[in-house]
């Protein structure tokens, strides 16, 4: 299940809005002999991927898949039909599949005679990348996580504005590695103006990844026309003129979202979390003080002790020098499905 997890993790961020699923077929003596995940849409599925590799040494072995391989006819046939022409004898899937109009596969294969394991390493699964989807499948809206590189006293920038960089290389590496697996990355009009950020996802060289998430700026100035994030053929790039989180979520929705980064700055993220919009938070803590210049986040709509914004932490981790501290938000009743 690692493995197909790994898998799955390669293709994170190309296959929206189908989830990325990683499968590894198994011949009958348990030599691994298939691996396969998600392909862009219209392309095969993970498990089709991974029987095309296995060939005639499916037969009688087992597929390991994240989620429960669908059971209807989409832009491409049932992946349970190709594990029974190949003959799989065993399935284990770490997660049922919550959409009704894909489920069922898991009935199916058990129905056909294949021995079927529901829950393996499921927590570990749920947590990686079908995190996003699982939440829109729930939700209706994108998963949204807040990144912040901030100083011990919790600055973003210094007292002039400035802000780079607070957190050191592999701290702001690993940032490269998040966007690469984002669908969009979402910054405010005060942070375009302040930084002119380009906002790709780029290797330690400098070079562009091959996935680049859309780029979207929120809040009614203009962008100036010699903003980095304007030059031509770099990633897209969209700007909403609006203050409205849940009219973003809604838009983004639409554009096939399912994973986004919200990278900035305070007051953006903190009307997203005033609108209950925040489901993960990134905190990227370098053992530094300014003493001065912006906080973390801006009004987030508390205003006494009784609506502190609790979090559960996922992992505490060193970057280099920094810490990381990766947190969920508790779920609250506020927005809704956007669309
Ligand atoms: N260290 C870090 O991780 C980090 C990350 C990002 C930014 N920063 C720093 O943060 C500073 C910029 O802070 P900022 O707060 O101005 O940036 P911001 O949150 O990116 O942008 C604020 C602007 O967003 C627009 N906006 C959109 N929705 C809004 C809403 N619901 N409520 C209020 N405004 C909304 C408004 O612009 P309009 O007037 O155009 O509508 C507002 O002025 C810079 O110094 C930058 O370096 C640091």
């Amino acid at each position: 299940m690692r493995r197909a997890l790994a898998a799955s993790d390669r293709v994170h961020g190309t296959t929206s809005p189908n989830p990325a699923v990683g499968c590894v077929v198994l011949d009958r003596d348990g030599r691994v002999v298939g691996t396969g995940a998600t392909s862009p849409p219209g392309g095969p599925h993970a498990e089709r991927a991974a029987l095309a590799e296995a060939g005639p040494r499916a037969a009688g072995g087992t597929a390991v898949v994240t989620l429960e391989p669908c059971n209807h006819t989409g832009r491409t046939a049932p992946c349970v039909d190709g594990l029974l022409e190949a003959g799989i004898s065993r399935v284990y899937t770490a997660l049922a599949d919550p959409n009704p109009v894909a489920a069922g596969g898991l009935d199916r294969l058990r129905a056909a005679g294949v021995e079927v394991t529901l829950g393996t390493l499921a927590t570990e699964v749920a947590r990686g990348p079908l995190r996003g989807w699982l939440h829109r499948q729930r939700t209706g809206r994108p998963h949204v996580t807040w990144k912040v590189a901030t100083t011990l006293d919790g600055r973003v920038a210094a007292a002039d504005g400035s802000s780079r960089w607070i957190t050191g290389p592999e701290a702001r590496g690993e940032v490269h590695d998040l966007r690469r697996r984002m669908d969009a990355i979402v910054a405010g009009t005060g942070t375009v103006l302040a930084d002119d950020p380009v906002l790709t996802a780029r290797h330690p060289d400098g070079t562009l990844r091959d996935h680049q998430p859309l780029r979207v700026v929120v809040g009614n100035r203009d962008v100036p026309p010699g903003a980095r994030l304007r030059a031509e053929g770099v990633a897209p790039a969209l700007h909403l003129r609006t203050r409205d989180p849940a009219e973003v979520l809604a838009e983004l929705t639409r554009r096939d979202v399912v994973d986004l980064l919200l990278e900035g700055g305070p007051t953006l993220a903190g009307a997203f979390v005033a609108a209950g919009a925040v489901d993960r938070v990134l905190v990227h803590l370098a053992p530094a003080l300014l003493g001065a210049g912006p906080h973390a986040l801006g009004d987030a709509g508390v205003g006494t002790i009784a609506d502190i914004v609790r979090l559960q932490v996922d992992e505490v981790r060193r970057a280099g020098g920094d810490i990381v501290v990766d947190a969920v938000i508790d779920p609250r009743p506020a927005c809704g499905p956007a669309e």
